[in-house]
């Protein structure tokens, strides 16, 4: 393979995974999540960053935080709500959420 065919690999790699997670912050923000949450400092809501510092070990997380967006809830990481998130389906809670955890 040619120098200039594998940068042009390279450079089409980068940006397919760049638009992933650029999807994801896009839906954060169509599902208003970006009212309440920022990745790196904390508004309503606790910062994208620490929550996906606090569940680095845990396997459940996916799970139970994927609920918790669509449901609400509250008393973990403070007296503040998190009211429920309707206009989330399953999958994209899933998405959200996952998406969250990246974030270190
Ligand atoms: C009205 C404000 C508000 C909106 C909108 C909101 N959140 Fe939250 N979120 C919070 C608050 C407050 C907490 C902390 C709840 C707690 O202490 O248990 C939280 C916690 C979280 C957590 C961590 C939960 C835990 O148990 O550690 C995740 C993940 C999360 N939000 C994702 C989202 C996503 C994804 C959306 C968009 C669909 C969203 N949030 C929309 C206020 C909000």
């Amino acid at each position: 393979m040619s120098l200039r065919t594998s940068s042009v690999l390279i450079a089409a790699t980068l940006s397919l995974s760049c638009g992933a997670a650029f999807a994801s912050a896009d839906l954060a923000k169509t599902k208003n999540c970006v009212a309440c949450h920022a990745v790196d400092k904390k508004l309503v809501g606790p910062a994208y960053k620490d929550v996906a510092a606090k569940y680095a070990n845990d396997k459940e997380a996916v799970a139970r935080l994927s609920k918790k967006v669509r449901e609400g809830g509250s008393g973990v990481w403070g007296p503040v709500p998190m009211p429920a998130n309707p206009q989330v389906s399953a999958d994209e809670a899933t998405t959200l959420v996952k998406w969250v955890l990246s974030l270190k």
